[in-house]
């Protein structure tokens, strides 16, 4: 399984990103990778903060205490013990794990550090994976800078504490958003969430679209008798890309990748894509890195009962702050992954046959797939049927099209990829990821106000964020479906509130429930629109 480019050329994406010349990506997997580096020390250096401001309040509870047993006046030192203690006091009633002091704090915070630094090892292994230098790799760096700076007798600023370019809390939120997705993809703890959705869609794509023995396609459907299924379709296009190449399945914003693993297991060729550094990184090594190689010929083999492949103790929670029962539910550790996600490496079939492929792009979902739109189809005959070959036969989303600045967009593009009698299987929420960023946006008051309202005003307050805030639009479900069908897709089933959890704590005090929308749609041929 390997990360392909946007251009199709396979590299790993460490290298990817260092043969880049845009210096803007580039510097954007700088930031990245300083997140993945400093992710240890930014938690540590959060709970320093938190012991800091307990001191803080202890020593303010003192000072009032004091000021209480001098009755009020802080220069007449009067001698009343009889009051002192009488009444319970900040510092008298915070529990020993908070008491900077105490030896259960001690305990607590060795903990803490603990957890955050297998959190550290184990986001290492995905940088050391990548050819990026690890946390370790950077101090190590930092330190020798520091000798040699010392050795010279340089005046030659050491690096300290306020001179290390120290990464953002945005940046480590989406790190730690990593790790729960990691969590929801690879552990047993998220099996409940991926068999909710993940289940669904893959048991939709084997009913409406069986593969037969040899791997295609199945003719003889079973799942319906009628022309609701694929396999039934009789189109040109649809029939010769059928029989030409293994059913092809597009997985778009496959996150950690173990919805596209899951199908690409039950014999399908699969296509991930994803635009998130912070994800691609990690799932990159979910999907390749987790291996053990078997030992060479003639050495020792893997005992009897040992592991094939590497697991992790990784702790998801430990940024969890709120809605938190108990420090030990904040630090539990969670193993990932829960199977050898190398187990599926094949590259040919033994009897010859070709084998299903897999593999991940690196983009935005709509500049990826943008040369399927008849706009950028080129006029050469050779190069049309090249791509009607590399068409898809499904597109499988989850948790995926409310990713869209703009919905229509991401249909249109949608359609285009799809052979005729394609499979559009959609479940998610419409959490809609572009919204909710002020009320107004540039142009909402332009209408009613003929000094061009006040879009320049919010264009300030919001120079910050995406363009794309700027254009979403929130559609219903009631709209996106009439959509759906107006591209061309007739809905072959259909369920709504279905309950359904994304990388939620189930020993959180606080569940995010979303109830989804569960959708499968058909591309009708061009006769039939
Ligand atoms: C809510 S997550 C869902 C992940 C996964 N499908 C799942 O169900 O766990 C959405 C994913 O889509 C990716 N994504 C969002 N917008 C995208 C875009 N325009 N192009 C490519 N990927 C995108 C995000 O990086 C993220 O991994």
């Amino acid at each position: 399984m390997e990360e392909e480019d946007a251009g199709g050329g396979r590299l790993p994406l460490g290298a990817q990103q260092q043969t880049s010349n845009d210096t803007e990506e580039e510097e954007h997997f700088h930031q990245v990778c300083k997140a993945y580096q400093q992710y240890a020390t930014f938690h540590q250096t959060k709970q320093q903060g938190v012991t800091r401001r307990i001191c803080q309040l202890i020593n303010t509870s003192r000072e009032q205490e004091e000021m209480l047993n001098n009755g009020g006046d802080n220069s007449t030192s009067t001698n009343n013990e009889d009051t002192q203690h009488q009444y319970p006091t900040i510092e008298s009633i915070l529990p020993p794990s908070l008491h900077p002091q105490s030896s259960t704090n001690q305990q607590y915070i060795k903990q803490y550090n603990e957890s955050s630094i297998r959190n550290q090892y184990y986001l290492d292994c995905i940088l050391q994976y990548s050819n990026v230098a690890t946390s370790q790799d950077v101090l190590r760096q930092r330190k020798q800078a520091s000798s040699q700076c010392h050795e010279v007798g340089s005046n030659t600023l050491t690096p300290t504490a306020s001179t290390i370019d120290w990464t953002t809390e945005d940046q480590i939120s989406k790190i730690d958003s990593v790790l729960k997705c990691v969590v929801r993809d690879w552990s047993l703890d998220g099996k409940e969430e991926r068999s909710v959705v993940y289940d669904r869609i893959i048991d939709a794509l084997e009913r409406y679209m069986p593969l037969n023995a040899d791997g295609g396609i199945d003719e003889k459907m079973t799942c319906c008798n009628d022309d609701k299924c694929i396999s039934n379709n009789t189109t040109d296009e649809a029939s010769e890309s059928k029989h030409q190449s293994l059913p092809r399945v597009a997985v778009p914003g496959s996150g950690l990748g173990r919805l596209a693993w899951e199908i690409y297991s039950r014999g399908y060729s699969v296509q991930g894509s994803d635009f998130s550094l912070h994800m691609l990184l990690a799932s990159d090594f979910m999907l390749n890195g987790c291996g053990i190689p078997s030992p060479p010929e003639g050495e020792e083999k893997i005992e009897e009962g040992r592991r094939s492949f590497k697991q992790f103790g990784i702790c998801p929670w430990i940024g969890e702050t709120k809605n938190v029962m108990s420090f030990e539910e904040r630090l539990r550790t969670v193993v990932v992954p829960d199977v050898d996600p190398t187990s599926l490496l094949v590259t040919e079939e033994e009897d010859g046959r070709d084998a299903p492929e897999f593999s991940m792009l690196a983009g935005e979902f709509l500049q990826l797939y943008s040369h399927f739109l008849p706009e950028n189809q080129s006029k050469d005959n050779d190069e049309q049927h090249l791509k009607a070959q590399d068409k898809f036969h499904a597109i499988a989303c989850s948790f995926f099209l409310d990713t869209a600045p703009s919905l229509p967009h991401y249909l249109l593009t949608i359609y285009h990829m799809l052979v005729e009698g394609g499979l559009l299987i959609n479940f998610g929420p419409l959490m809609y990821h572009w919204s909710g960023h002020g009320s107004l946006l540039p142009g909402d008051t332009d209408a009613s106000q003929s000094n061009g309202g006040n879009s320049s005003a919010y264009q300030r307050r919001n120079k910050h964020l995406d363009d794309r805030y700027l254009s979403s639009i929130d559609y219903t479900w009631e709209e996106v479906r009439y959509m759906i069908t107006q591209c061309g897709f007739e809905i072959v089933e259909e369920e709504t509130y279905i309950p359904a959890k994304y990388t939620s704590d189930n020993k959180s005090m606080m569940k995010v429930m979303y109830d989804c929308v569960f959708m499968v749609a058909r591309k009708k041929s061009r006769s039939n629109t």
